[in-house]
């Protein structure tokens, strides 16, 4: 019998030829925890993204407009929520606060501060155009106006004058501009309403811009309709008739 042969003789080599095979290869995956797929990954991070952006346009109702504890009535509950009774806007101040930010549309040329630019853009704060005839203001937004005009006694005459509005703006957009301008830098006059805008736009056959002269007939008239809320308010005239 021979002695039994050992062939494997481990030096320092062979260490690490032996380790480098075990280091090579991955532990074993438990079932459940693979890694996930970076497709996965992937598409998780897409869903969380719009997700996200769903829940931030979801306000369950809550609007800082009728919500905020300023819109209640002195003695209820002011937190927002915490009863019925929230005081709604009337149809004027909500006129009032979107033709504020629609006013963004005139503002470049006629200013935030109403006063126009002189010799280029008329004003609309103290404008005789602007306060008057609901049926020449109406007009001049629907169309535009060109040619000369005068406005507190100034004349104004830019090339090209104001372009048309009426397809650009919502009749309801349109009225709160007018109920804005109208409203404004210590003018005072009663608000336009949507239905004015749309009665005004149903019986117009003018599709050039308006000129002074064309809209004399029209300077005074005020176009008819009930006026809900604000200045010169008509709606409820009928249940509470004015003392005479
Ligand atoms: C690009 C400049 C420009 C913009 C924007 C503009 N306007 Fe004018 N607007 C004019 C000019 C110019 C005239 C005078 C036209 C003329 O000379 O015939 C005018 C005239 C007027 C008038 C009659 C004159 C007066 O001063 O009262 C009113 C009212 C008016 N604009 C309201 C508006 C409103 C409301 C808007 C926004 C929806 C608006 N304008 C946007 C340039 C502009």
């Amino acid at each position: 019998m021979s002695a039994p042969s050992n062939s494997f003789q481990p030096d320092s080599t062979d260490l690490d030829r032996l380790h480098s095979a075990v280091k090579r290869e991955k532990e074993d995956l438990q079932t459940g925890r693979e890694p996930a797929p970076v497709l996965a990954m992937f598409l998780a991070m897409i869903v969380a993204v719009i997700a996200g952006g769903q829940l931030g346009t979801m306000t369950g109702g809550y609007s800082f407009g009728t919500s905020n504890p300023f819109g209640f009535v002195a003695g209820q509950d002011p937190r927002p929520g915490g009863g019925d009774d929230v005081v709604a806007m009337d149809p004027f101040q909500s006129a009032m606060k979107k033709g504020a930010n629609s006013y963004a549309v005139c503002g470049g040329c006629h200013q935030g501060t109403g006063n126009g630019i002189p010799g280029q853009f008329p004003p609309l704060a103290g404008s005789e155009w602007v306060t008057g005839g609901t049926e020449r203001l109406v007009r001049v937004l629907q169309h535009g106006l060109i040619g000369a005009i005068t406005v507190k006694g100034q004349g104004y005459n830019i090339p090209g004058g104001m372009q048309p509005f009426g397809a650009a703006m919502s009749a309801g957009d349109l009225a709160n501009v007018l109920t804005y301008i109208r409203n404004s830098w210590g003018n005072e006059a009663p608000m336009i309403t949507k239905e004015m805008v749309e009665k005004v736009r149903s019986t117009e056959k003018r599709t050039a811009q308006w000129t002074m002269p064309d809209l004399e007939q029209y300077a005074k008239a005020n176009v008819p309709g009930d006026i809900p809320a604000g200045p010169g308010a008509t709606a409820s005239a009928a249940a509470t008739p004015a003392a005479k």
